[in-house]
């Protein structure tokens, strides 16, 4: 067999220190962000059921949680809070008061951790009584300027409790000018950034993630603001829009099977980070394949988180970041 010489590859992958060499981009702690879930019982440290090995934690546990993490290298979290039914209502108007408690972790984590970038989900579905991400009109439809409102209060009570980054993932119209505007306002825009979830998919992969929060909508969906799967050109919109509203950091979520989004967004904006989100489903689809011995875990996770590098991310929200600390130092 007579072969140009261009067409050996081989050589150039077959010693493990020089595969390496065939990636753009590593995998860095400092590429992770981990989102972790608050619960209004302070003592509370309850697992999830469909996300093994991630728990709501109760602010009075957030140090025991915290602190072997931050030692093994975490740089960034992301808060959700999750409350009783009973302090919720049509407006989430618990939201932006002492009693929801990501504000009380805020100012906790902030005390004993200073160097962790603190990041919180802005969104009223956990707090609100029909579940859904804004305030309704009657007829069940979303009216978008009274959301954009109580998003830009919730925004700056988190900023003024001392978040480094709000993360709008409600999906609605103008919401990140306003909370610019609002931050600016409040004397807070030079330090607290705004990572958008612009390209946010009506996906099937939310519901762990709803379970944990016990935020699923009492009726409807969400597919009148969160976008259609297939839709490529709307998501480049979402995007171009946000990034002119002023957002610093840009999202595609879910992130495996949105991959030629995240290379959009890349593509569209070179000059911002993209960040994108390893959501609920993703997680526990690959932990249940491993548990079943159908799939290596660590494999898995590297592979997928990899592949979000190469589309193009530079920064990956996932429930794999305590692994992932773990896996990264037994790389070295
Ligand atoms: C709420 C929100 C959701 C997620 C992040 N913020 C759920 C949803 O929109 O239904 C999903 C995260 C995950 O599945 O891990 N706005
Ligand atoms: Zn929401």
């Amino acid at each position: 067999m007579v072969v140009g010489t261009s067409s050996l590859l081989h050589a150039g992958y077959h010693h493990p220190a020089t595969r390496p060499w065939q990636s753009e981009r590593a995998i860095t702690k400092s590429a992770l962000i981990y989102p972790i879930f608050i619960s209004d019982n302070p003592d509370d440290k309850y697992e999830i059921k469909s996300m093994p090995e991630q728990y709501r934690w109760g602010v009075n546990r957030l140090e025991e949680f915290l602190s072997p993490l931050v030692k093994k290298g975490l740089r960034s979290v992301m808060l959700f809070g999750v409350v009783k039914p009973e302090s919720k209502d049509p407006t989430a108007s618990i939201a932006d008061t002492e009693k929801n408690p990501v504000i009380q972790a805020i100012g906790i984590i902030k005390y004993k951790f200073p160097s962790l970038h603190i990041g919180c989900d802005v969104c009223l579905c956990d707090y609100t009584s029909h579940g859904h991400c804004g305030v309704l009109f009657e007829d069940g439809t979303i009216n978008n300027p009274e959301s954009v409102k109580r998003l830009v209060e919730l925004a700056v009570a988190y900023a003024k409790a001392g978040a480094d980054c709000v993360a709008p993932s409600d999906m609605m119209d103008g919401r990140m000018k306003a909370i610019k505007e609002g931050l600016l306002a409040a004397n807070l825009s030079h330090r607290v950034s705004l990572m958008a979830y612009s390209a946010k998919f009506a996906s099937g992969m939310y519901g762990p993630f709803r379970d944990a929060c016990d935020s699923a909508p009492t009726f409807g969906d969400r597919r009148c603001y969160q976008l259609p799967p297939n839709a490529r050109g709307l998501a480049r919109r979402a995007l171009a829009r946000d990034a002119n509203e002023g957002a610093d950091f840009l999202m595609v979520k879910p992130a495996l099977p949105y991959l030629d989004i995240i290379r959009d967004a890349k593509e569209d904006f070179p000059n911002h980070p993209i960040a994108c989100y390893q959501v609920s489903g993703e997680y526990s689809m690959i932990w249940r394949s491993a548990e079943a011995g159908v799939l290596d875990l660590k494999r898995m996770v590297f592979e997928t988180l990899e592949s979000m590098l190469r589309a193009g991310a530079t920064v990956i929200l996932t429930y794999y970041t305590p692994r992932m600390l773990e896996w990264l130092d037994e790389l070295d």
